[in-house]
């Protein structure tokens, strides 16, 4: 067992949301000094990171042994509305990389990366508001961002009931720590190469 395993919550979800707090912190400011919000133009470098994010996770969000255990997991996946919001933004999509498409991960490691994803949709709430600002709305270049079917909350919560009923070893455990935490960290670099 890591440290964190022992010290924290019972529920694995909490433990990864417990984990994973600093590095939301740290990107939440990171996204804001890039000003994504001062025109559509700014806002579009942060879609493309959304893109390459939710690429990478892609083939996850379709594995046949996923999706046994979470039977909307397709439909959650949002590289297609990113798609349709770089195209409604006129900005190109960047190219992406197959690092995490092709990494062999076990069951942890999977759920811990599309934890990360499934969580920012509770952050996603708060970046609509700003976006009739922008002139851009869930139909129109933040698609991305829009209200998922069944609603949010509904979808968080079936997602980590999910995440916390699944059995893991130590070893895996361990791994799927890490997992939440690399992830934080691809996004990261995704922000600061669309920005650049
Ligand atoms: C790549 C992953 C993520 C990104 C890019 C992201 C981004 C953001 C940003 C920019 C905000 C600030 C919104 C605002 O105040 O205007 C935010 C808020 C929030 N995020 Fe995330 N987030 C991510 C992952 C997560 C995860 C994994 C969770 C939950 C486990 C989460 C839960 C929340 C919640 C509840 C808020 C609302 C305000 C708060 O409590 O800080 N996010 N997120």
């Amino acid at each position: 067992m890591t440290a964190s395993s022992q010290l924290s919550h019972p529920l694995r979800s909490q433990r990864l949301n417990q984990i994973t707090h600093e590095p939301h912190s740290h990107l939440d400011n990171l996204v804001k000094s890039h000003d994504p919000f001062a025109s559509p133009e700014r806002f579009s470098h942060f879609v493309a990171a959304q893109y390459l994010f939710q690429r990478d996770l892609e083939k996850l969000y379709n594995d046949p042994e996923l999706i046994k255990l979470v039977p909307d997991l397709p439909q959650r996946c949002r590289v297609q509305q990113a798609v349709l919001d770089l195209a409604d933004l006129q900005r190109a999509l960047p190219e992406g990389d197959d690092s995490i498409r092709n990494k062999a991960m076990g069951i942890g490691e999977a759920l811990a990366w599309l934890f990360v994803s499934e969580g920012s949709k509770l952050g996603a709430a708060f970046l609509l508001k700003r976006m009739p600002a922008l002139g851009l709305s869930e139909t129109f270049g933040a698609r991305h961002l829009g209200e998922p079917e069944g609603g949010r909350a509904q979808g968080w919560k079936a997602f980590t009931a999910v995440l916390d009923s699944v059995e893991l070893d130590a070893e895996q455990e361990r791994l799927a720590e890490a997992a939440a935490i690399a992830a934080f960290e691809r996004f990261t670099v995704h922000l600061e190469r669309c920005f650049a």
